[in-house]
């Protein structure tokens, strides 16, 4: 029968505190947290008894361990990356995931916005200096960004924060997508990339690693740029040849760069950095933390755990990074909800009312979607249901799983 509230959460990894309310927003749930990330015993001990867990990037979920974990629902990846989950395996077993992609974008966005100014004022280079004794006391080449030509590429979540910010600083903004994007302010559309390489000041990347934007900045790109134009790559390490940057910071070609991801980064504190721009002194260089800051750490907490309990009292699926997303939205008074992931075949929908109508119950609403071999069914149900109603439908031809939960008034 529906689940005997409330339910479980398992929160590993210190995930910010703020998750704790969040998670109780929709309906009771008990939190049990463990700090770090439990050792193989321990979490397969823990995540036995859990309805949903919360991870970051530290602890690994595989299909072994979902197979022990029968009771689990969904997981929360409290931070962007999902590699730590065997996302597949969780998809056939009717295991939703989710992730917390946009909690960070106000921290790059700023970041870069810092970027452009010290880059503009030539502060690396006098920053250098000072730390040899060397007092670098000069005017030359050092701009205010106000009226300058700040060129976007990729107008998404951080490209468009950050074409307001600049907007606001007095900077003439360009960006150039793939996708068609509505212009905040008065920023304008470019054409192509080349044409925004050559019209800008500052060019910056804010698109994601994909098989069109790997190497996308080449040496002939950065020959496009303006002479003494800065480059700024706060996105992902591919998208620049770093050797080519190298030689245009070099060169003087490009008169500065920011650059917080790299083609390899090392993996742990004790791993050596190495680089080409770590010869150049014209260079804000640091280790991939455009999105480390307290406010994007609470705001991943309260966005992964809102998305956990949303699941587990109304089965929204939206954002959910592995599974077919329907937003069904709260259950209807003197209602039930019938949540079923299952095999994505012909037929599913009409054996799932069959058995209803053979039950007596009224289906009040439903909701259906379906991705590659996955299907979501919902479907609210009215009228007396029985006792074994999840036994019934799990035994339905396709069925992964079967979840009742009831009306909370
Ligand atoms: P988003 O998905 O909201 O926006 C990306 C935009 O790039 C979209 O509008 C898309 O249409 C566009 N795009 C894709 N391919 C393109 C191409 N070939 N040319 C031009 N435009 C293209 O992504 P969001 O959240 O704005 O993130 C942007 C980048 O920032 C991603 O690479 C992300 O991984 C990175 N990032 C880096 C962080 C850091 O710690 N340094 C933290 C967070 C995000």
């Amino acid at each position: 029968m529906a689940h005997a509230q409330p339910f479980k959460a398992l929160l590993l990894e210190n995930v910010h505190p703020d998750a704790d309310e969040a998670l109780k927003a929709f309906g009771p749930i008990e939190v049990r947290r463990l700090s770090g990330s439990p050792g193989r015993d321990e979490l397969e001990a823990a995540l036995a008894e859990a309805d949903v867990v919360g991870i970051r990037s530290r602890t690994q979920i595989d299909a072994s361990l979902l197979d022990k974990a029968p009771d689990l629902k969904a997981i929360g990846c409290f931070c962007i990356g999902t590699n730590q989950v065997d996302l597949d395996a969780a998809a056939a077993r009717g295991v939703p995931v989710f992730n917390a992609p946009f909690a960070n974008t106000r921290s790059v966005a700023e970041l870069t916005m810092a970027s452009v100014i010290m880059l503009m004022r030539r502060i690396p280079e006098k920053m250098f200096a000072i730390q040899r004794g060397e007092w670098l006391k000069t005017a030359d080449g050092a701009n205010e960004v106000r009226k300058k030509k700040l060129g976007i590429v990729g107008y998404g979540n951080i490209g468009a924060q950050l074409s307001v910010i600049a907007s606001a600083l007095g900077m003439h903004v360009y960006y150039y997508d793939i996708e068609p994007k509505l212009a905040h302010g008065n920023a304008r559309p470019m054409e192509s990339l080349d044409a925004l390489l050559s019209e800008c000041d500052v060019v910056t990347l804010h698109v994601p690693a994909t098989a069109r934007t790997a190497n996308l900045m080449t040496a002939e790109r950065i020959a496009q740029m303006k002479p003494g134009a800065y480059l700024i790559n706060q996105a992902r390490g591919n998208l620049v040849d770093v050797d080519a940057l190298a030689a245009a910071l070099k060169s003087g070609h490009i008169a500065g760069a920011a650059v917080d991801v790299f083609p390899v980064e090392p993996k742990s504190k004790d791993e050596r950095f190495e680089s080409p721009l770590t010869e150049c002194e014209n260079v804000i260089l640091t280790p991939h933390i455009g999105g480390s800051t307290a406010e994007a750490q609470q705001a991943i907490g309260t966005d992964a755990a809102t998305k956990l309990a949303k699941y587990l009292y109304q089965g929204a699926t939206n954002f959910a990074v592995n599974f077919p997303e329907v937003e069904p939205g709260p259950v209807g008074e003197g209602r039930t909800r019938l949540m079923v992931p299952h095999e994505n075949r012909p037929g599913f929908l009409r054996r799932l009312n069959d058995l209803a109508e053979r039950l007596g119950a009224n289906v009040a609403a439903q909701f259906l979607q379906t991705e590659g071999e996955l299907g979501f069914a919902i479907a609210d149900l009215e009228g007396e249901l029985p006792a074994d109603l999840e036994d019934q439908v799990a035994a339905l031809d396709g069925v992964i799983r079967a979840r009742l939960v009831r009306a909370r008034i």
